[in-house]
């Protein structure tokens, strides 16, 4: 896939060399996100962290960890979100995230971002905002009725404020979070038609190019369905997920031809075993018969202990001195705050609100003042 009709979605291609990278070779401005709701799983590497840690160097990186969106449906759990930031910066650095050339942030530490989505709130509907797919699923998945969170249901309009907060045009994401960049770029085109003119730019979103990675269950991989396997597992965790993963419950003797496709076990060895040309033909044997369950299942154990391992490795030496990681978001945060404090400025002229500078108006502080200025 390269384009929707809107063009807005880019296929990462793991094949396609530096020089034909499909995220172009204009350097560009990224931007995405994790709820710090528990540790990052296997899908969340397949999905989108491999590909940041290979972006990175080409393009400018801000990533989010986005603890307000995480109160939107974690409200009654938010010391263990609070907790979870630190996770989830460990799991960044020990993937390979270069924090001299990424910024890591934290959401709930920049306000300018609650002043975004309070601005971007005035450009949505409440029907647009029930016709966002993403949402409705996330509201099926967890039976809200009229019961939802207002912070919950309004969740897309504060991403449009993290996407846009540093001006992003590329945003790596899974395909589940399509819908809100759709909706981002529906407001950026509300805004300059307020303005008159474009404030700031439209995004796409960058997919990977690996599909969907399936719980072990086969369910939607989460942190909440507990069928997940984690970046920090232990070896025994991975190898118990490993044997516990669904396969084809019609291969019953080993002689019996088997299934691939939804074969969560498939699934891995598709994402993560290095030996394509053998995945293949472990697939042309187990589709005739006479491959047993054990034996992928062995198979892929060993490629995730082999995966696995340096990250479980570079997560400790990380962990043993959280003061240094959480100087890298703190690092990360400031930076990130300079940038949304401009965004905020042009916002708020859209908005009129830099009409009169009094000393206590949003657009007020100095250096939003002297942006407004200079523009
Ligand atoms: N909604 C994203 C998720 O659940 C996390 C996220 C928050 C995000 N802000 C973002 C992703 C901005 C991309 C851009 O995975």
């Amino acid at each position: 896939m390269n384009t929707t009709e809107s063009g807005t979605v880019t296929t990462e291609d793991p094949a396609a060399g530096e020089a034909n990278g499909s995220a172009g070779d204009r350097r560009e401005t990224i931007l995405t996100g994790d709820r710090p709701t528990g540790p990052l799983h296997l899908g969340h590497y397949v999905g989108s962290l491999r590909g940041r840690v290979e972006l990175q160097h080409r393009h400018d990186q801000t990533i989010l960890v986005a603890d307000l969106q995480a109160l939107t449906d974690n409200a009654g759990r938010a010391a263990d979100v609070r907790r979870n930031v630190l996770e989830v910066v460990l799991d960044y650095l020990a993937v390979g995230i270069d924090p001299t050339v990424t910024n890591i942030a934290l959401q709930s530490a920049i306000p300018e971002l609650a002043m975004l989505t309070v601005l971007y709130l005035n450009l949505v509907t409440v029907a647009r905002l029930e016709r966002n797919p993403t949402v409705r699923a996330e509201i099926e998945l967890r039976g809200f009725k009229r019961d939802i969170p207002a912070g919950f249901f309004t969740y897309p309009v504060s991403q449009a404020a993290d996407i846009t907060a540093v001006r992003a045009t590329l945003v790596p994401v899974g395909d589940d979070q399509l819908p809100m960049i759709e909706q981002t770029n529906e407001i950026v085109r509300r805004l300059a038609q307020l303005a008159g003119r474009p404030v700031l730019p439209e995004c796409r979103a960058l997919l990977s190019a690996t599909p969907r990675l399936p719980g072990i269950d086969g369910r939607k991989a989460s942190k909440s369905l507990g069928n997940a396997i984690s970046l920090s597992a232990t070896p025994d965790e991975i190898r118990a997920a490993v044997r516990a993963m669904f396969t084809d419950p019609d291969h019953l003797r080993v002689s019996d031809p088997g299934r691939v496709e939804g074969n969560v076990v498939f699934a891995h060895l598709d994402a993560f075993d290095p030996d394509r040309d053998e995945v293949e033909e472990l697939k042309a044997h187990y589709r005739a018969g006479g491959l047993g369950d054990m034996t992928v299942k062995r198979r892929l154990e060993t490629v995730l202990q082999d995966m696995l391992a340096p990250i479980r490795r570079r997560r400790g030496e990380f962990a043993a001195d959280p003061g240094a990681a959480l100087a890298v978001l703190e690092e990360g945060t400031a930076r990130t705050r300079e940038t949304a404090a401009t965004v905020l400025a042009d916002v708020s002229a859209a908005f009129h609100l830099n009409d009169e500078i009094i000393t206590t108006s949003i657009g007020s502080s100095r250096a939003r003042i002297d942006h407004a200025k200079s523009r």
